[in-house]
């Protein structure tokens, strides 16, 4: 009898044991435990092909990883990212990832995740907070120089030239850090140059079809328009519809720099509808898991990690076309 009392009691300790490094899974009630990491993965939405590479990227590094992706998609709306980073904490995951839709107002909820003891990585896209410890890393882009790139190129393609140049700005999503960054790179860029003047700025949300109609509008009240700067491909190939329907021949009639290099606007760059782009690499997918791995196993990371890239002219994007993934 006492032996039998003595085997369950350590029966019984032995599962404690084996849930302790589980991250707490069965406690939120999945009722599985397969020792794998769960990843929580706040998304913004799908709004660009930006972002169908960025999830792709994402989907498929967590299974090549073998990490167990919660993918939640916020469809470009701040409460439902808050709402999503909530449910994470409460299904107590090991680690939540999320892509902010604006720069503000995450301290409340990021402080949630932190008083429950989950670290959380910003990836793409980062927020204002003060308090830097409420997040273990950013991963993404450097936003600000993209717009500098795109910037300088425009200023290099008119060295030289005093003749005015009207530039017209599709901007991202308002309050978006790439709509913020890559407005003051270029601002920053051309501001030797008072010839190079932005005579319009809106935004487009960084959609295609917001592209189009804030373009159709722009081109009935704008006589002169030189240059289109759009902040991402899509908004880019939307404006260019646009443009086309205005009788006028894009990346001739009007010169287009856009930002992120996905397959559609390097076709377009290629054709010579569009005349420079800068590049975004959306494939952020391996490091994130890399990360996840990392600051789940205690192990301290670079607070700010960037990712490598490059611009493309129209004879670059006919080079590199064939190899493009995304
Ligand atoms: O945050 C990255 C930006 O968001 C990409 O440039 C754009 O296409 C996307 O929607």
């Amino acid at each position: 009898m006492r032996v039998k009392m003595m085997a369950a009691a350590l029966t019984g300790l032995l599962a404690v044991s084996a849930l302790a490094g589980c991250g707490g899974k069965d406690d939120a009630g999945s009722g599985k435990d397969d020792g794998k990491l769960v990843l929580g993965f706040s998304q913004v939405g799908a709004e660009s092909g930006w972002r169908t590479a960025n999830t792709n990227s994402i989907q498929t590094a967590a299974a090549d990883a073998g990490i167990e992706l919660k993918f939640s998609d916020a469809q470009g709306k701040q409460e439902k990212q808050i709402e999503a980073i909530r449910s994470f904490i409460t299904q107590k995951v090991d680690v939540i990832a999320f892509s902010p839709v604006v720069t503000s107002g995450w301290d409340s909820v990021l402080k949630d995740a932190k008083d429950a003891g989950i670290p959380v990585i910003l990836t793409d896209r980062a927020v204002d907070s003060q308090d830097k410890s409420l997040y273990k890393t950013f991963l993404g882009s450097d936003f600000v120089k993209e717009g500098t790139e795109a910037g300088n190129w425009l200023v290099k393609q008119n060295e030289g030239k005093t003749t005015p140049v009207n530039v017209v700005e599709l901007q991202g999503t308002v309050g978006a850090a790439p709509a913020i960054d890559r407005q003051k790179g270029f601002a920053e860029a051309i501001k030797a140059n008072p010839n190079i003047t932005v005579v319009k700025s809106q935004s487009g949300n960084f959609t295609r079809a917001e592209g189009k109609t804030v373009m159709e509008g722009i081109l009935q009240s704008t006589p002169k328009i030189d240059v289109l700067y759009a902040h991402n491909d899509d908004m880019g190939l939307g404006a260019i519809e646009a443009i086309e329907a205005a009788g006028k021949k894009p990346g001739k009639d009007i010169t287009i720099i856009t930002v992120d290099a996905v397959k559609d606007g390097m076709t377009a760059l290629a054709d010579g509808k569009i005349n420079f782009i800068v590049e975004c690499s959306p494939l952020l997918g391996p490091q994130l898991m890399d990360l996840a791995k990392k600051v789940h196993a205690g192990e301290t990371v670079e607070p700010r990690i960037l990712t490598e890239e490059t611009t493309f002219t129209q004879e670059q994007a006919k080079a590199a076309l064939p190899d493009r993934k995304y």
